[in-house]
């Protein structure tokens, strides 16, 4: 080794002792003819002092020293002079007094400081990842990305999960979004797809006989990106046969809780996780990835508003929509700037408006509150009687602000619940320590796709429904509940899966329900259909997503980019490397392959 200790684990105890470190220049200060250098490893820092009349030579060469040069330095560890010592680093009571120092390797001036604690656009750290890499909040979050993987992989390897790696070179596996295909050289025309999950894999290790398996998977999906996606991510992929869903969900509740409380025990949990119904779910948050953090529960208001004369609520409900609302408090003194503001929000989120509805005046409860203690439009069309209804109905009081919209159902839950987060996040109510686990069941088995006319699976095609749906899924299917369930953490979906079709006929019957004919089935699945001839056990299992996970868990990390150490852009671009790029001529002819320039494509 260039060093004999690592800079970052020098303690008292060392004090006496000669040791060699090596490392990056994180910071140099002279003082009065002697040098101080801050050298940072792996480890940490650890603070060595070049004094001229210790080693006139060392001195010399650690002037040339400049930040993240590569140097190696050894001398006596000694304590720091008393007053000195910087109690908020962990090697702060000693520094090395060098009496050898060496340059290995001198080094540009970065395109953006290491050591400090600045804004960098986030453009610079992925062209130069690689220093973006070296400072150390995405030192925390790759070593902390790195001891979840293990914490999972231990805690499975404890319950008798066997890892098996499946391969990334296969046929397309449908999680909903496009795939990115690979085209073989072999065979002209053919290609291979990446998988979008390993679904069918571990589907297929459980007709094996594995009964347990788990893997660190790599997915891939050619989808449009947002701050909690990426082309390729990692699932803790895993699957078990002859279990129900409680099983599932009693193994994951039991990860994730001994997964937090060991690496992150400063994080308060919510236990045990909640099983939530998808339908109350979506009408109590307007979403099925509810921030359990705080409360401010939507309520529907139909019923009060349809009898009301004011149009705006009552037109939206004989169309067949809803009117629901929810309670701030304490925001009754907004000014229409900010009240303008909550209306402009939703609007962007797909409401047709906003109805903000101070309860204002100094009335001690609702009972005397009047109707000019309630600046808002609503209060020029509906009666006292129908405020004071709304106002019971939301849990507002005085003091409080019902925010209130009318619309189609899925329009006002989708305006409504965003607009009911950004409230937690305005009034400070969604503490990032805290961590409020929900496990969201009961979701319907198929959704309508009104572009396309027809159904899609809610989940993956290779999703059961509950076993009473079996009997009139034809009929209704949209009435069908699927045996799914999503991990949901602070609005954010963390985990999803679900008990498997695991017999022939019924695959078969929701493929076709979901428009494949009979060849397509064969040509697709037809490998899948055939193993659950040969004995295939009822199974059932989940996929973790590591990224999201480590992001809530890290202190700060704003997006999947921040814990992923190679990521794309938004634009699925590697900024680092410059991919994807054009091929040469040659490799394109090797792989049968023609560009096609846009404007040829009619
Ligand atoms: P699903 O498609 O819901 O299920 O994915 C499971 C989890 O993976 C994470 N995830 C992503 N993370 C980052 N970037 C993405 N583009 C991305 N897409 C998904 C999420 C999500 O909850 N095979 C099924 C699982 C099963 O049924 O067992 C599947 O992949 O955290």
């Amino acid at each position: 080794m260039h060093k004999t200790i690592a800079c970052g684990d020098l303690r008292p105890e060392h004090v006496g002792t000669t040791v060699t470190l090596a490392g990056w220049v994180n910071r140099r200060r002279d003082h009065g003819g002697i040098i101080f250098i801050d050298l940072r490893d792996g480890k940490g820092i650890g603070q060595v002092v070049f004094n001229p009349d210790l080693s006139p030579t060392s001195h010399t060469v650690a002037e040339q020293f400049r930040n993240e040069w590569v140097v190696q330095v050894s001398g006596e560890v000694r304590p720091r002079p008393p007053g000195t010592e910087n109690p908020a680093l962990a090697t702060g009571q000693v520094e090395v007094h060098a009496t050898e120092a060496l340059v290995l390797n001198p080094a540009q001036t970065p395109p953006f400081s290491i050591g400090e604690g600045v804004e960098v656009d986030e453009m610079v750290r992925m062209r130069y990842r690689y220093l973006d890499l070296r400072r150390q909040p995405m030192q925390e979050n790759l070593r902390l990305r790195h001891r979840v993987i293990k914490f999972m992989r231990d805690f499975l390897d404890a319950r008798d999960f066997v890892e098996i790696e499946t391969p990334i070179l296969i046929k397309s596996t449908p999680e909903g979004a496009r795939d990115y295909l690979v085209p073989s050289r072999v065979h002209p025309g053919h290609f291979y797809a990446l998988p979008q999950s390993p679904q069918q894999l571990k589907q297929l290790l459980m007709v094996s006989g594995f009964e347990k398996y788990d893997q660190i998977a790599r997915c891939f999906r050619d989808e449009d990106l947002r701050a909690d996606r990426q082309p390729e991510f990692t699932q803790l992929d895993l699957e078990m046969a002859f279990v129900h869903q409680e099983d599932v969900l009693e193994l994951i509740e039991e990860l994730y809780i001994a997964l937090v409380e060991t690496l992150t025990p400063q994080k308060r949990l919510l236990k045990p996780f909640p099983r939530v119904r998808y339908d109350d779910a979506v009408s109590k948050y307007g979403t099925d990835k509810p921030d359990l953090r705080f409360g401010l529960p939507l309520a529907d208001l139909t019923e009060v508003a349809h009898s009301s004369q004011f149009r705006v609520l009552r037109d939206p409900v004989a169309q067949g929509g809803v009117v629901k609302g929810f309670a701030v408090p304490g925001i009754a003194g907004y000014s229409r700037r900010q009240t303008d503001e909550l209306a402009h929000f939703a609007r962007e989120r797909g409401a047709s408006g906003l109805l903000t509805v101070p309860l204002g005046g100094t009335a001690a409860s609702l009972d005397d509150l009047k109707l000019e203690d309630i600046p808002s439009s609503l209060a020029r069309y509906v009666s006292l009687e129908e405020v004071r209804a709304m106002a019971r109905a939301t849990g507002a009081g005085v003091g409080d602000m019902m925010l209130i919209a009318a619309g189609p159902a899925s329009t006002v839950n989708v305006a409504l619940g965003q607009l009911r987060q950004e409230m937690g996040r305005r009034l400070g109510l969604a503490d990032p320590n805290h961590l409020a686990f929900a496990f969201i069941v009961d979701f319907p088995l198929l959704e309508w796709n009104e572009t396309e006319g027809r159904w899609d699976s809610s989940h993956h095609p290779f999703t059961s429904p509950m076993e009473q749906y079996w009997e009139h899924l034809e009929a209704d299917p949209g009435k069908a509940r699927a045996q799914c369930y999503d991990l949901v953490c602070n609005g954010v979906e963390l985990a999803s899966g679900s008990i498997r079709i695991h017999r022939r006929d019924r695959q078969a019957r929701i493929l076709r329900l979901l428009g494949y004919s009979d060849a397509e089935i064969q040509e697709r699945f037809g490998h899948l259909l055939e193993a659950f001839d040969f004995g295939a056990p009822p199974h059932g299992g989940i996929a973790p997503g590591i990224d999201r996970l480590v992001v809530l868990l890290s202190e700060g990390a704003e997006s999947i980019r921040d814990v992923i150490a190679f990521p794309k852009t938004q634009s699925a671009v590697d900024l680092l490397f410059g991919a994807p790029s054009p091929v040469r001529e040659e490799q394109l002819r090797e792989l049968h392959l023609k560009v096609v320039p846009d404007e040829e494509k009619g």
